[in-house]
C-alpha cells in the first residue's frame, strides 16, 4: 500500500480544555479556544501493509514498544478507533519527528496526533473532511482536534453523546492577526511527570471546584476570547488568557494528590511578566501541562521580551512564534 506523510503544527490554548466528560470518546466538559503555532511541528509518515504484524512506532528515530504509555494509551487507542471506524484491516509502520521538545507542555501530542490523523487516513486511501479529521485526531489527544485547522480555532464541547458535534472549527485564519506573537520561555525541556490526560482525570475526579471551572468559568472566558479575537483586542485577549490559565491550574493545584506543573523558573517568569506589564510593556502569560511559560504580546514587543528572558538562568531556550497553518499533506516521507 502507498505511504502518506503529513505535517501538523502545535497549538496553544488561550482558553484551556481541562477534563473529559467521556474518556472513551474524548469529549470535554468545556469548550476551548487555541492558536495554531507557526513553526512548531510534527512530520509523520504512515504505511499500512499486510507484512506488519503489529503497529510499529518510532518518534524522533526511537522505537516505542508495546507497554510504553505513548504506545498503549495514545497510539493504541487512536489506531483502534481508526480501524474500527473505517474498517481498516492492516497494521501500520509509523514514523514521527518533532522539531521541538516532546511531552514538555508544548503540545507535542496535539501536533503529533493531528499529523497522524491526516497521514494515516490518506495512507488508508481515505479523503476525510476537516470535521472528520478533527474528530479522528480528538481520539488520539483532545487538543489535537484543534491542530487540524490553522489560525484561531474553537473546539466546541458539543452536546451529542456520540461526539459528532465536538470538533475544532476555525474562527479566523492566521492572516486575521499577523501581529500577535507568543514568546515561549522553555524552563525545562524534560518530559513532564504527570501527563495532561492523567492530570485532568484526577482533577475531574476530586477537585472540589471542578464544576465551577467547567460550567461557569470556561463558558464565560470562551465568550470573551471570541470577542477579543474578532475585534483584535489584545488587552482583552491577554487578560482572559492569563486568568483562564491560572484558573485551570488552580483546579489542578487543588486536586488530591496535587498537580503542580510549575518549576522555579516558571514562577520567576510569571512574576517578571506581571512586573513588565506594570511598567508599560504589555504582555501576558499562559501555561499548559508543563513548566514552559508562553508569553502573549504584539510583534513590536517580541524582541524586547526575548532579550529580557535571555538574562534568566532558569530559561533554557526561547522560541518566538505566531499563528500558523493547519495540518497538510506533504510529499517527503520519513522512510
Ligand atoms: O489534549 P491533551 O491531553 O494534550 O490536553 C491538553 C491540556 C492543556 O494543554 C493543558 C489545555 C489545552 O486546551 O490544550
Amino acid at each position: 500500500m502507498p505511504k502518506a506523510s503529513a505535517i501538523a503544527n502545535s497549538n496553544i490554548a488561550l482558553v484551556k480544555y481541562w477534563g473529559k466528560r467521556d474518556r472513551d470518546l474524548m469529549l470535554p466538559h468545556n469548550g476551548s479556544i487555541s492558536m495554531t503555532l507557526d513553526g512548531l511541528q510534527t512530520h509523520t509518515t504512515v504505511e499500512f501493509d499486510g507484512k506488519y504484524k503489529e503497529d510499529l512506532l518510532a518518534i524522533n528515530g526511537k522505537r516505542l514498544e508495546k507497554g510504553a504509555e505513548e504506545y498503549d494509551e495514545y497510539l493504541g487507542r487512536f489506531m483502534g478507533k481508526l480501524r474500527g471506524q473505517y474498517g481498516i484491516r492492516h497494521f501500520a509502520r509509523i514514523s514521527s519527528e518533532n522539531n521541538y521538545p516532546t511531552a514538555a507542555g508544548l503540545a507535542s501530542s496535539a501536533s503529533g496526533m493531528a499529523a497522524l490523523a491526516l497521514a494515516a487516513s490518506r495512507a488508508a486511501g481515505l479523503d476525510l473532511s476537516k470535521k472528520e479529521l478533527s474528530i479522528l485526531a480528538r481520539y488520539g489527544s483532545g487538543s489535537a482536534c484543534r491542530s487540524v485547522e490553522g489560525g484561531f480555532v474553537e473546539w466546541k464541547r458539543g452536546e451529542k453523546a456520540d461526539g459528532s458535534d465536538s470538533f475544532g472549527e476555525q474562527l479566523f485564519p492566521k492572516e486575521h492577526w499577523p501581529e500577535l506573537r507568543m514568546v515561549i520561555a522553555v524552563t525545562s525541556a524534560k518530559a513532564k511527570k504527570v501527563k495532561s490526560r492523567a492530570g485532568m482525570a484526577k482533577t475531574v475526579e476530586n477537585c472540589p471546584f471542578y464544576r465551577t471551572w467547567a460550567y461557569e468559568v470556561a463558558p464565560k472566558d470562551i465568550e470573551d476570547m471570541r470577542k477579543a479575537i474578532a475585534e483584535k483586542d489584545f488587552t482583552l485577549l491577554g487578560k482572559t488568557a492569563e486568568l483562564n490559565c491560572l484558573k485551570m491550574h488552580a483546579t489542578a493545584l487543588a486536586t488530591d494528590p496535587p498537580i503542580i506543573y510549575w518549576n522555579a523558573g516558571t514562577v520567576e517568569v510569571m512574576h517578571a511578566v506581571m512586573d513588565w506589564r506594570d511598567s508599560g510593556l504589555e504582555c501576558y502569560f499562559t501555561i499548559d501541562g508543563g513548566p514552559q511559560v508562553k508569553i502573549l504580546c504584539l510583534e513590536k514587543e517580541a524582541a524586547e521580551i526575548a532579550k529580557r528572558l535571555k538574562s534568566f538562568d532558569t530559561v533554557e531556550d526561547i522560541i518566538v512564534t505566531g499563528a500558523g497553518d493547519g495540518a497538510r499533506v506533504v510529499g517527503n516521507h520519513l522512510f
